[in-house]
């Protein structure tokens, strides 16, 4: 089988590794690029067994521009990019802005320097809800106005957006770019072999809840419960990791195919909105755990809700989400107690 080659940065990390399995099952050959700052290289190993195969992988930084170029050189016909690799969490983005800045820009910069150089056209480019803000209504379309962003972090998504429809638009069709805006990603493949890996104390609710139902937290606090929602929680929009990762086969598809705007933006997500009270039970209903849990103050930044509208890469993409938040949260409880 000749496989068209596509390079995954980041792909040996949460998303990554999930997107590098899902477009080798759609007849891709992934090759990743890490550096495995923020990843563990026991995902390559759940990711061999779920797959048969290895798949290259490239411990490098991707804002080595001397490194991707080796990589580029050694792999000669790559077709397309997916560009997961960024740092993500948003307190630590306040806290040292300038490695965001740095790392995610730097990546993204090295990569459409080099993509002339060796005829890659099309990238694919993780962005999230972030840019959206806090909307002014819900549920937000990719034509909901951007709002400037509340972090660093949130920043780097926007002007990674940014450089990309000024490098594409500049490219006159030599460039093609798809922007995906995730919603919140969670849950892991029904293998339990690769999953979210976080270092340290989680500052996302799917494994701080995880994690209390398995005895490592005492409890989780829940950040709020006065927001003008129905049960006074923050609403988000939890998609599992795998219909996500589909998300990206349909993306590349879509770039290679060609004859589309050069510069196209997708809201991924299920178009539902859960609150983080309904996460909680929704969790203790689908594995049978009863959470300990406590009310706490608001969490500085958080917006209230948000939600997508995915008509867009529903029409446009072909694109469905087919998990349930109920099974979503039994993947990533089946994930949690293999760790
Ligand atoms: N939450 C809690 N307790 C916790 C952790 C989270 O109540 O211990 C709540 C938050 O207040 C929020 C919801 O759970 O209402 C989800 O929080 P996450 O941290 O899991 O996700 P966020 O929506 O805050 O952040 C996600 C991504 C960020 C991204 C942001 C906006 O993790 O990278 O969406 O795009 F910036």
């Amino acid at each position: 089988m000749n496989r068209t080659k596509i390079l995954v940065t980041g792909g040996a990390g949460y998303i990554g590794s999930h997107a590098v399995v899902e477009l080798y099952e759609a007849g891709y050959q992934p090759i990743i690029v890490d550096n495995f700052v923020n990843s563990q290289e026991s995902a390559l190993n759940g990711i061999r067994t779920i797959l048969g195969t290895d798949i290259p992988c490239y411990k490098i930084d991707c804002a080595n521009e001397a490194a991707v170029r080796g990589v580029l050189e050694q792999e000669k016909d790559i077709k397309g990019i997916i560009h997961f690799a960024a740092y993500k969490a948003v307190g630590e983005s306040v806290a040292e802005p300038l490695k965001y800045y740095q790392n995610n820009l730097g990546s993204l910069l090295v990569l459409l320097a080099l993509m002339p150089e060796f005829g890659i056209q099309s990238i694919v480019f993780s962005s999230s809800c972030t840019v959206y803000g806090v909307p002014d209504q819900l549920p937000v379309t990719e034509q909901t106005p951007t709002k400037p962003a509340t972090s660093p972090y949130g920043n780097t998504k926007k002007i990674c957006e940014d450089i990309l429809n000024d490098v594409t638009a500049a490219g006159k069709g030599q460039l093609r770019t798809i922007l995906l805006r995730y919603f919140n990603p969670i849950g892991a493949h029904a293998s339990g072999l690769i999953g979210e890996l976080p270092l340290g104390v989680p500052n996302n609710l799917i494994p701080f809840v995880t994690q209390t139902a398995a005895g490592i937290r005492e409890k989780l606090t829940i950040f709020g419960d006065t927001y003008d929602t129905p049960d006074g929680t923050n609403i988000r929009d939890y998609i599992h990791v795998v219909d996500l990762a589909k998300a990206h086969v349909v993306a590349v598809e879509r770039l290679l195919a060609g004859g589309h705007a050069d510069v196209e933006v997708f809201n991924v997500g299920t178009g539902r909105g859960n609150s983080v009270l309904e996460v909680v039970n929704a969790f203790e209903k689908a594995t049978g755990q009863k959470l300990n849990y406590v009310i706490g103050p608001p969490r500085a930044g958080d917006v209230p809700a948000i939600y997508a509208d995915v008509t867009k890469a529903t029409q446009e993409l072909g694109f469905q989400t087919t998990t349930s938040l109920e099974d979503s949260l039994a993947s990533a409880w089946k994930w949690q107690q293999t760790l």
